[in-house]
């Protein structure tokens, strides 16, 4: 059971978590226990605990107070709409969603064609292409996106582009962007209201080392 006068902060594994420890460091919190090597899904500090978890999962744990507050990327908040605050831009994990594609793919595609789009996030898909007045056919895939259009699953894909590597080594190019995405912190509505005194401080150091990450 998690002790309710603690802190509990949902944080993502994976790329972001080395770019929001420096963040976490200077606004004064203990990320020793980040750092250890361990399977340990619950990592306890002075006063708070950390719940490691799927990128997609932290707004779920915050919005249903599993959480108090989390750490999570634009693309997760697009994607699904969750009841929660949303108080602060970290400035990390910056990357974005874009449409790429084979580089000799006709794209956009002639008048009148249905646009196949392999992707993660089918709501960001379908609403773009709606916006743009393109028919698109939207195939939901978990990963590796980029096998989509290299295998004939798709003409094109919608997915996060971060140094563009994995484009390039697949012969693939971004033919559009459509959205920036950074890592936010999210807030539980009740958690924030209960325990104003606790986050409040870590909100106002996390805004003030805004734009500090490297
Ligand atoms: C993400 C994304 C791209 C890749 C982009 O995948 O889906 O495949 O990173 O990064 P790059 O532009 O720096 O190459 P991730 O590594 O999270 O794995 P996944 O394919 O299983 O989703």
């Amino acid at each position: 059971m998690l002790e309710r006068d603690e802190l509990v902060w949902a944080i993502p594994k994976g790329r972001v978590l080395a770019q929001l420890l420096p963040l976490f460091e200077r606004a004064g919190l203990d990320t020793a226990p980040l750092t250890v090597k361990s399977r340990k899904l619950i990592r306890r500090a002075a006063g708070c605990r950390f719940l490691l978890l799927k990128p997609d999962d932290v707004p779920t744990y915050v919005e249903y107070g599993a959480a108090d507050v989390g750490v999570v990327g634009r693309d997760v908040l697009l994607e699904r709409e969750y009841d929660l605050y949303m108080p602060v831009d970290l400035g990390i994990g910056c990357c974005r969603l874009a449409v790429a594609g084979l580089v000799d793919a006709a794209y956009p595609p002639p008048p009148g064609r249905t646009l196949r789009v392999a992707t993660k996030y089918p709501n960001v898909a379908r609403r773009f292409f709606a916006s743009r007045g393109l028919p698109a056919e939207i195939i939901f895939v978990q990963g590796s996106v980029e096998l989509a259009p290299l295998t004939g699953l798709s003409d094109v894909i919608v997915d996060i582009v971060e140094t563009g590597e994995t484009l390039r080594q697949n012969g693939l190019k971004v033919f559009e962007a459509v959205a920036e995405v950074t890592s936010v912190v999210v807030a539980n509505r009740v958690g924030l209201k209960l325990k104003r005194a606790r986050i409040a401080p870590f909100l106002n150091a996390l805004r003030g080392a805004e734009g500090a990450a490297p």
